[in-house]
């Protein structure tokens, strides 16, 4: 249940519908202090939601004010992180993350590398639409990344 989980973890996972979100907030109760993990991608009823301009990830760290918010898991399928987690040397494959909280990222950072992926930040959660759905040209949702090429796609985003 999402009260359990909220009370027993020190790190949390949150892996629901976006449609959701707030009723699993809700039953988990206060988050204060806890290192969240948003997997979690904006499909509402009527397909991608329209954010605004905000991130989803601002968006969702602003749904559980003093949680250690991070976002991460979300770029890929979870069919595909089963098949890929764990490859080595140059095939191993990225998994973004991002988050306004530096050491809950190292945290998380870890358990990704633990996961068996290469831990790439993006920065902050304003920095996450790249990450973040739908698919496009210049976004590094729904791809597939290895180091080299995660870390100068950040670069070249930091620079622009
Ligand atoms: N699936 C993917 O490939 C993938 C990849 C990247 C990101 N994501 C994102 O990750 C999130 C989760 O995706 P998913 O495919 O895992 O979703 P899902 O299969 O629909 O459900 C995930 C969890 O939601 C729980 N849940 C459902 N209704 C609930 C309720 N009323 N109260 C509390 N918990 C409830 C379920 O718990 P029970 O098992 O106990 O019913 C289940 O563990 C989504 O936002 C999705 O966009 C998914």
């Amino acid at each position: 249940m999402p009260k359990d989980a909220a009370q027993f973890g020190e790190v949390v996972m949150l892996a629901v519908s976006w449609t959701l979100i707030d009723d699993v907030l809700a039953q988990a109760g206060p988050l204060d202090g806890r290192i969240v993990i948003d997997t979690t991608n904006q499909f509402g009823h009527g397909g991608w939601e329209d954010l605004g301009g905000r991130t989803a990830a601002q968006i969702n760290a602003a749904r559980m004010p003093g949680a250690r918010y991070t976002k991460a898991f979300n770029t890929l399928t979870s069919g595909f992180q089963a098949q890929a987690a764990g490859r080595t040397g140059a095939d191993r494959v990225v998994m973004f993350l991002c988050g306004d909280d530096e050491e809950a990222k190292r945290v998380v950072a870890g358990l990704i590398d633990d996961a068996g992926f290469t831990p790439v930040a993006m920065g902050g959660t304003a920095d996450a639409a790249a990450m973040e759905a739908p698919r496009r040209p210049g976004a590094v949702y729904g791809e597939e990344l290895h180091e080299q090429e995660a870390r100068a796609f950040v670069a070249n985003l930091r620079s622009t």
